[in-house]
């Protein structure tokens, strides 16, 4: 089947959900890292939470809640400096270092690419801007649209409808191995980009290919 397209996961896979630790490291000595991993559990636990009992609310206000829980669960003080600071820097997420040579190179070959994420719109514009791949991509899909979180089908579908393809003409990549799965189940050709060399969730579905890093999109066009 040839693919016509390809959508990007962003948090995680575009954007590192981790460099957070940096700045929560300055602002708590020795457990940054922690608070980025627990921050990052809480933020998914919540979209599952809330669209499973259909009360969505936008990621942003699921993000600001994942990081008070971790901060809480860590007994650290979180004052409203500290908060504002790091929801700040989730706007500013740094990229993974191959991103803009294969989104530059994407380009280059005519593939529309797009973003398909949990996000909403105003994170994701915020986002993509400041990691400089306005150009690159066509497309920035919000879940918001249809106020169901991934891996709910109609936040896949959001994909198709947008681009004018069916799902099996699409490549969906994310380095969220339960949203490379959800997307397989959806319909999409994914490719799962496991950067920390996690194993398969043993669902009986595996992603069309698994890669380490983003330059293995490349090789499906
Ligand atoms: C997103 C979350 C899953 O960008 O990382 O959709």
């Amino acid at each position: 089947m040839k693919l016509r397209a390809v959508l990007f996961d962003a948090y995680g896979t575009l954007f590192d959900v981790y460099s957070v630790a940096l700045l929560a490291e300055q602002l708590f000595p020795g457990q940054g890292e922690r608070l980025a991993v627990i921050w990052r559990d809480k933020q998914i636990d919540y979209t599952r939470l809330v669209s499973m009992s259909g009360r969505y609310r936008p990621f942003w206000e699921l993000t600001r809640a994942g990081l008070r829980f971790a901060c809480t669960r860590l007994g650290l003080t979180l004052d409203a400096a500290a908060e504002e600071r790091l929801m700040n820097q989730y706007h500013h997420l740094s990229a993974f270092p191959e991103n803009h040579a294969v989104l530059a190179e994407l380009q280059r070959r005519g593939v529309p690419a797009g973003i398909l994420s949990n996000g909403d719109p105003a994170m994701l514009q915020v986002a993509v801007k400041s990691a400089g791949f306005a150009d690159a991509l066509q497309h920035l899909i919000s879940v918001d649209a249809v106020q169901r979180y991934k891996t709910d089908p109609a936040a896949y579908a959001l994909g198709p409808q947008a681009l004018g393809l069916p799902a099996r003409e699409i490549l969906f990549v994310s380095s969220n191995g339960w949203d490379a799965i959800g997307a397989t189940w959806f319909g999409y050709a994914t490719l799962w980009v496991n950067r920390s060399g996690l194993p398969l969730d043993p669902l009986g579905t595996e992603p069309t290919r698994t890669g380490s890093s983003l330059r293995d999109v490349l090789d499906f066009f």
